[in-house]
């Protein structure tokens, strides 16, 4: 029997593709280069080789106009990320395909990612870095690059999914309060002991930092806007590793240079790879290029957890184990 035609849009893992290529008729992106930077250059691609299935990742821009476009042929795609507001759900279930991610196995690296932020952040790692990079370190200083500790500081997860509990745990290790505002209520043993806000306002003037792990979409579209940064107290720290859009960036920068917000690390941007220009010139923001979950480990976990959700769909005729709904 002839394997079903997966169109792989980006390079993946040596592993991972040798695994599509054992169980697929896989059409490799070899490039180390993104370059599908287009839905419909995707559509155009799929149609051309008969794609039965897509995988394909974060930012592939699978919007309704390019869904539209797939042929008849596909009946599955695999986002490689636990993310997928880069795709049209909605629209893909209409035309009868199933639409799966990698939840789980990128929990920890991200929450990982968060805390290198935050402590980024809070000790001027960055700035301290480029320091020595220019040559402008001159030693020891008492009063040099002074941070903030975060031992004793409340943290303040906002969406408390799993990435925001893998953090709430990593957090105590630094002895940090642990807060969280999410549509709802936890029960009681995956709240592990963080305080439930369920006003924004309460949440906000409560915390000394904020960690944002909602997804991105209109229901979080700019999220932390200017409003609600001055309802923070001075001198707070906002961290972002799920989704630029959530922040509001010309509130945030402004907010960096009024000292409202004493520092930010930041690994996800509206329109990445394009960063809001405002942030370039600021030494108190620590600008990372999505790394959540660049880690040898994780990535090789979402590439099999993708591989299994197409295999579920294309080869074993049964519903994909992560798909989305
Ligand atoms: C995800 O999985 O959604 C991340 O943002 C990409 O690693």
């Amino acid at each position: 029997m002839s394997k079903p035609v997966l169109l792989v849009t980006r390079k993946l893992p040596d592993q991972i593709e040798d695994l599509a290529a054992e169980r697929f008729d896989a059409r490799l992106n070899s490039q180390d280069e993104p370059w599908f930077r287009d839905g419909s250059e995707i559509a155009r691609r799929a149609s051309e080789c008969g794609a039965a299935g897509i995988l394909c990742a974060a930012g592939d821009p699978l919007n309704g106009t390019a869904i539209g476009a797939l042929p008849a042929s596909v009946k599955a795609i695999a986002t490689f990320s636990v993310g997928y507001d880069h795709i049209d759900v909605k629209a893909a279930r209409e035309r009868g395909i199933t639409v799966a991610n990698t939840p789980e196995v990128l929990s920890f690296a991200t929450a990982e990612t968060a805390m290198t932020l935050m402590l980024m952040a809070a000790r001027r790692a960055g700035e301290g870095e480029r320091m020595v990079r220019a040559g402008k370190w001159e030693g020891w200083a008492p009063t040099q690059l002074m941070g903030v500790t975060l031992e004793g500081k409340k943290l303040g997860i906002l969406g408390m999914g799993r990435i925001g509990r893998e953090l709430a745990q990593m957090a105590r290790g630094f002895r940090m309060e642990i807060h969280y505002r999410d549509i709802n209520r936890l029960p009681a043993e995956l709240e592990q002991g963080a305080i439930y806000h369920d006003s924004d306002d309460a949440f906000l003037a409560a915390i000394d930092v904020i960690s944002m792990h909602v997804p991105g979409g209109d229901a979080t579209r700019k999220w932390l806007n200017a409003e609600r940064l001055s309802k923070m107290k001075r001198g707070a720290l906002v961290v972002n590793s799920g989704r630029g859009g959530s922040v509001d960036d010309a509130a945030l920068v402004e907010a960096l240079k009024t000292g409202q917000i004493r520092g930010a690390g930041l690994d996800v941007y509206d329109g990445e790879p394009k960063i809001f220009e405002g942030y370039m010139g600021l030494e108190n923001v620590a600008l990372l290029p999505h790394l959540g979950s660049a880690t040898v480990e994780t990535r090789d976990a979402m590439g099999r957890r993708a591989l299994e959700n197409l295999e579920a769909v294309l080869i074993k005729n049964s519903p994909a184990p992560h798909e989305v709904r």
